[in-house]
């Protein structure tokens, strides 16, 4: 059921109590939303992520997806960055120190805080992109399996932090990264590398090849060096095992 519909300066906030998934239920009503529209969901109750992974959620995350239309087409592959590099600067505003995990993940202390998923549908020459995130807020405590895996601004700050603000924050360095992607700058991509986890260490790749990370391409790509090679990867083609020489 719908909660409340905010309206902002350029765009609207419509909250849900409860939804399956954000990205899914901004997929199926498009046509109903305008660009810069943002769906939250107090509760998800089946949010998923790259891969079909699913998300883990309660009402202490912040869950929500921003609708965004482009004709950007051949520069998609920055979106997630761009998605990472806006987390990354509110919590810095909050006095969290955070990595970015290409191609997705926002991490503190090497553990998760968000994850972002990019979802995309073609229409003529234009792109709607459905650009979902998970930010761990208030959670106090995480379960077993992700105690190891998972933090929160709470963890980090020992304060809980109002929703809606930090919704607004959020918005704001999207709306503000998305206006410089749109008009061709890459300045965020430069921060994306200057806050990469990843850069300079050795993965593992999904297939068991162990690959050195030297960039993060223009385009969005990940630049490795395999086997004394230089090659590059998009978030779709790879997924990263194990990560040495922390
Ligand atoms: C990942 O960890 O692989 C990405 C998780 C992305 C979760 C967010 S929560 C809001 C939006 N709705 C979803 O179903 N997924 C994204």
């Amino acid at each position: 059921m719908m909660r409340v519909m905010i309206q902002m300066n350029n765009y609207n906030i419509i909250e849900f109590d409860r939804l399956d998934s954000t990205n899914k239920y901004m997929k199926e009503n498009l046509d109903r939303l305008s660009p810069f529209d943002i769906v939250r969901a107090v509760v998800q109750t089946s949010g998923y992520g790259r891969m079909q992974r699913s998300w883990y959620d309660n009402s202490d995350n912040l869950s929500f997806s921003m609708y965004l239309k482009t004709k950007k087409i051949s520069r998609l592959g920055q979106l997630p960055q761009l998605a990472a590099v806006s987390v990354v600067s509110v919590l810095n505003e909050y006095g969290v120190e955070a990595k970015i995990k290409w191609p997705n993940d926002v991490l503190v202390d090497g553990k998760k805080i968000c994850g972002i998923l990019v979802e995309t549908v073609l229409t003529k020459d234009t792109v709607s992109v459905i650009l979902g995130i998970g930010l761990n807020v208030n959670n106090q405590y995480f379960t077993d399996d992700l105690k190891q895996k998972a933090t929160s601004i709470y963890q980090q700050k020992g304060k809980l932090y109002d929703m809606r603000m930090l919704l607004n924050n959020l918005a704001t360095k999207l709306t503000f990264f998305f206006n410089q992607f749109e008009s061709g700058d890459a300045t965020f991509m430069q921060v994306a590398r200057d806050e990469s986890f990843l850069i300079g260490k050795e993965v593992m790749l999904y297939e068991g090849d162990v690959v050195r990370v030297t960039n993060i391409d223009d385009t969005g790509r990940l630049v490795v060096i395999k086997n004394g090679k230089e090659q590059t990867y998009s978030g779709s083609e790879v997924s990263l095992q194990n990560i040495y020489n922390s």
